[in-house]
């Protein structure tokens, strides 16, 4: 049995919502756990499902790991297994942080491929030829990626493209590597910065972490630590479009607004009045949202796990929004959805032109990743009748307790079973 929401619309969200912690951040954080023997703790973690599914990946591993309430307890072993089988890594992409933490603690890794992705190929091309330079051997065999390394050593490495990652793996390989590694044009992110924290607090040397260049003094060993997942940007911001698309006040608790500067520029741009505090960020929408044009791009640039919920928004916005989307090709798919629910939407290539209407109308919608998901659910509190929202796990996968923060809003939601 499958499961469903049925989202009715017409109502203003107001309210208060608390974020956990952040999904991109904590599966890494849990990775790098993979880099000391003993016990390393971390708090904040967020409630879905990827978590314990990464828990899964690193007792394949030989740690052992405990999960209690938003605490996970993670202990390695002083030599952990270099194998991530299908079955561990099959059900999410992520589980790939693995391979630079076990080439620097194993000198070897072999990680299966997870499958294809409804956003577009991703390909691992610059997470091997960064460990290539940093002295690793790597291939693609039997649908693993392989990396091997006898001696592994400092080296300058300059990405094509500031993939996270790409910048994530090599980071936690050069982290025990011999001698300075620098990482160009590295991804800014938020949660590399919250990697880059935790590493040193186990005893790494890594500077530049926010800026393009990731300087890394290899050390021989790290020790464990104990620390705390950032809030997620991501959730965050999707209750802050929430707030704009149903013309609500909502405050959302729990992540640096900081991390949010131009998505909440570009909320106010759409005519809300946004206020940061300091544990958040407050956003009133008095009338109907203008229209507002964005091109998603690596941080501090829009980002693109919020393309979805900025289209939904666009969608009911007084006037014209252009939309391009430069990070995944096949972004776009889920705009067919949209048009279902009433969007007068466009795309070609990678650019999207959407033409506001008033009001949405309910349909059955199918959600092809966690983002697209919540734009439809946006969508549907603002189409007139109940819409019917399906392949809901991936929503579950991004946000914790979904139902009862969008209720706890004044969101007509419900989650029912399809047999
Ligand atoms: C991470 C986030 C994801 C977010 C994305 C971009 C996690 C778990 N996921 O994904 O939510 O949407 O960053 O902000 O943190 N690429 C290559 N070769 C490579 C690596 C990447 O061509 O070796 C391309 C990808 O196909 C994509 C682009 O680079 O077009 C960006 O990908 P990347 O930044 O690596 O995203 P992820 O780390 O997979």
């Amino acid at each position: 049995m499958s499961e469903h929401f049925l989202v009715t619309g017409g109502n203003r969200l107001e309210g208060e919502v608390l974020v956990g912690g952040a999904k991109n951040s904590v599966l890494k954080l849990m990775a790098a756990a993979l880099l000391a023997e003993g016990t390393t703790v971390v708090t904040n973690c967020p409630d879905i499902l990827d978590v314990p599914l990464m828990a899964d990946v690193l007792r394949g591993l030989g740690c052992e790991v405990e999960l209690e309430d938003s605490e996970v307890r993670i202990t390695t072993p002083a030599e952990p297994k270099y194998h991530a089988d299908f079955d561990a890594v099959k059900q999410f992409r992520a589980s790939v942080c693995v391979l630079g933490p076990l080439v620097a603690r194993c000198r070897r890794a072999v990680v299966a491929l997870p499958g294809g992705d409804a956003i577009g190929s991703r390909p691992l091309d610059m997470h091997q030829s960064g460990l290539r330079l940093l002295g690793a051997r790597s291939e693609i065999e039997h649908g693993c990626v392989v990396a091997e390394a006898d001696d592994l050593h400092g080296a300058n490495i300059r990405l094509v493209f500031p993939s996270v990652g790409a910048t994530e793996n090599i980071l936690m390989a050069a982290v025990l590597a011999r001698g300075e590694t620098v990482i160009d044009n590295a991804a800014r992110e938020p949660e590399i910065v919250d990697l880059c924290n935790m590493l040193n607090e186990m005893g790494a040397k890594v500077s530049g972490g926010g800026s393009s260049t990731l300087t890394i003094q290899g050390v021989r060993k790290l020790e464990p630590t104990t620390h705390r997942v950032i809030g997620d940007r991501i959730v965050a911001a999707t209750w802050g479009v929430a707030a704009s698309i149903t013309r609500g006040d909502v405050r959302v608790r729990g992540v640096n607004h900081k991390h949010l500067g131009l998505v909440l520029d570009k909320l106010r741009t759409a005519g809300a009045e946004v206020t940061p505090e300091v544990d958040g960020f407050r956003v009133i929408q008095r009338e109907r949202p203008k229209a507002v044009n964005f091109a998603t791009l690596p941080y501090p640039g829009f980002p693109t796990d919020l393309q979805p919920m900025a289209i939904g928004l666009a969608a009911v916005a007084e006037g014209t929004s252009m939309i391009t989307e430069n990070v995944f090709e096949s972004r776009f798919r889920f705009v067919e959805e949209m048009i279902r629910l009433g969007a007068d939407a466009r795309t070609d290539g990678h650019h999207a032109v959407i033409r506001g209407v008033p009001v949405l109308s309910s349909a059955p919608v199918w959600s092809s990743d966690i983002r697209a998901g919540a734009g439809l659910v946006l969508a549907g509190l603002v189409a007139d009748g109940t819409t019917e929202v399906h392949d809901i796990f991936h929503i579950d996968r991004g946000y914790p307790r979904f139902v009862e923060n969008l209720r706890g809003l004044g969101g007509v939601i419900e989650r029912v079973g399809t047999e």
